[in-house]
């Protein structure tokens, strides 16, 4: 027998007994005649102590050890002269009667402490040794923790867990897939799944009326701190439901799962939002709602005054940032550039200090005292506060606005990680019209039903009225961060078909790719909706990160590389030639 405790289970009760423990060597201290070792595993560290009593073959033993060496030690548990009341274990150590190296291990390139001094370059490459350290560790287990109760909830409202293939057909209609050559199919190739979405819908088809799958899906898309190219989804359908039933259970679970695992209590039912509400007032589909500072429309009170930036646009709005009329002008300055950089994209910022010697902008010269209150007004500003402005066409200036006001939200520490502000977003368009390519796009997935109060719209030609279609599509919020998304789907292959036209997707191109789902509403399919969690998202943000990477174990960085795998890498000549392949880029060897 390797151990017969772990390294967080040992206390005083144990005091007298003969142990034995494994682990790795946190650090060893060499203190007169004695060395104290702190041993340390998944479930603790406990201190080892050897001193002239353990004889000498022990005193060698752990003179030589070095950080990370995987030891065996026996001893006696004894009460510890000075405690350390900041770990489990800290009321005793082990006074050694035998210790073996089991295995040296060279220097660690960076700390395994809570706060290591490694760069996350080299974490990544040396992934195992970063798992060490706590903060991962805890991460890890908060995963295992969710998915089980992921499972048990789900499991006890009658799912049942069905795999479906990884290797699939390449039907790119949202991001770009991952493909795969294949040997037995000379140029031809397979997609990894982005979800499972048409597999789910045919078991609805095949009458397994609720379905879940913990499951990983492959995206070739742009990474961000919530992005993973590969990531794993709690994907859900339901068959005979409508869009309040999805809801509603997949509330409870996300409820149950607060209180199981992070034990916080959320107030249910969690609110609603439409999508026009939440793009009005947050300039977001995901609006944090841990904080007001909301958007406020001022177009008309501002234009036909004389300043051409304002009379030239759709839209312009402001936000309130509550007492920072004390900005400075190099503050300003400084958030002018900020707005102006690509990832907000506005072409400048016009402010309105409140101030207590009364009211200056940067407009002074286009509005009178009255009309900047009238602004102000509309802004629900006081006082101290602040006004800002942009300006635009109307969606485009909101996103802007949204984005500023996430930031402003930053500065004021108006976004607490461990405050939860969960919210459904609801009643999404359809479909989004996109200018650069002059088509629409479905603005969840081609499979997301019109509302049927919307179905003539659906049907009609004109592309005001297709605009207007709105859908039975939902995602769960939760502080900012999409965390899933779903839909009533469509069911009847007409209605199908009707999307694929829309979406400019011709007949023989939609059979070629959907043929299979088409035909299979043929065939009884049931109606049905569902929805898909980001778990690596959930994961992430219920341990109070914003970042998915720490949630999974081996990650991608941020151009997509395993940085200790070094891939993705080039293959051979012999297996290229048997893919039947061909590479035209310059890559390094
Ligand atoms: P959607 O594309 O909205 O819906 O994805 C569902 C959820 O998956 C998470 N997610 C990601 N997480 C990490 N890295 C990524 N690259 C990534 N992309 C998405 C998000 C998102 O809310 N089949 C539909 C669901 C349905 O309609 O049932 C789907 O995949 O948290």
């Amino acid at each position: 027998m390797y151990r017969t405790h772990t390294c967080g289970e040992l206390r005083l009760e144990h005091k007298g007994q003969t142990v034995t423990l494994a682990g790795w060597v946190q650090k060893a201290r060499k203190m007169g005649a004695m060395t104290f070792i702190d041993l340390r595993d998944r479930y603790g560290i406990t201190q080892l102590r050897a001193d002239e009593s353990c004889g000498e073959e022990v005193a060698r033993a752990a003179a030589g050890l070095g950080r990370e060496f995987v030891i065996q030690a026996s001893g006696v548990v004894e009460e510890r002269q000075s405690k350390n009341p900041k770990i489990a274990t800290g009321d005793i150590e082990i006074r050694l009667t035998d210790l073996k190296v089991l295995n040296a291990a060279q220097t660690p390139p960076f700390t395994i402490e809570d706060e290591s001094d490694g760069g996350e370059e080299l974490r990544a490459k040396y992934r195992y040794l970063d798992l060490r350290r706590n903060p991962l560790k805890n991460a890890l287990m908060l995963r295992h923790r969710m998915a089980h109760e992921v499972r048990n909830y789900l499991d006890s409202k009658g799912f049942l867990e069905i795999e479906t293939p990884f290797l699939i057909k390449s039907t790119p209609e949202g991001a770009r897939d991952f493909v795969v050559p294949s040997r037995m199919n000379p140029g031809e190739f397979y997609a990894l799944p982005q979800s499972p979405q048409t597999f789910k819908q045919l078991l609805m088809v095949a009458g397994y009326d609720r379905y879940f799958q913990i499951v990983r899906c492959f995206r070739d898309e742009d990474l961000r701190a919530d992005r993973q190219p590969e990531f794993t989804q709690i994907d859900c359908e339901m068959s005979f439901v409508e869009q309040e039933d999805v809801l509603n259970l997949f509330e409870g679970m996300m409820v149950n799962l607060f209180k199981k695992v992070i034990g916080v209590d959320i107030k249910s039912p969690i609110p609603r939002m439409s999508w026009y509400d939440a793009m009005d007032n947050y300039g977001s589909d995901k609006p944090d709602i841990r904080f007001g500072m909301k958007i406020h429309e001022i177009t008309s009170a501002v234009q036909g005054k004389g300043f051409s930036v304002f009379d030239s646009v759709e839209y312009v709005g402001a936000i309130t940032v509550p007492g920072a009329a004390e900005y400075t002008r190099k503050q300003l300055d400084a958030l002018t550039d900020w707005v102006k950089r690509p990832q907000v994209g506005a072409k400048g910022l016009v402010y309105i200090k409140l101030g207590s010697d009364g009211i200056k902008s940067s407009v002074d010269k286009f509005y009178t005292p009255e009309e900047l209150g009238k602004v102000a007004e509309l802004a629900e500003a006081n006082t101290g506060d602040l006004v800002l402005i942009l300006c635009g066409a109307k969606r485009k200036a909101q996103t802007m606005l949204g984005v500023l006001r996430i930031e402003m939200g930053n500065r004021l520490g108006y976004r607490d990680p461990h405050v939860y502000a969960p919210l459904w977003v609801v009643d999404f368009p359809l479909l989004e019209w996109d200018d650069e390519t002059q088509r629409f796009y479905a603005m969840h997935h081609p499979f997301t039903a019109p509302k049927p109060e919307h179905l003539k719209l659906f049907y009609s030609d004109k592309k005001e009225d297709l605009e207007k279609v709105c859908a039975n599509a939902y995602d769960f919020v939760l502080n900012g961060t999409e965390l899933g998304g779903g839909s009533i789907r469509i069911h009847e292959a007409d209605v199908q078909q009707r999307m694929f036209e829309v979406l400019g997707i011709s007949k023989e191109d939609a059979d070629y790719k959907f043929g299979f789902i088409i035909n299979a509403f043929k065939f009884g399919a049931p109606p049905h909706g569902g929805l898909a969690f980001g778990f690596d998202r959930v994961c992430a943000l219920f341990g109070g990160q914003e970042t998915i990477r720490d949630y999974i174990a081996f990650p991608k960085n941020n151009v997509g590389r395993d940085v200790m795998l070094d891939a993705p890498s080039r293959i051979d000549d012999v297996q290229m030639d048997e893919l039947f392949l061909k590479s035209t880029a310059q890559t390094k060897k």
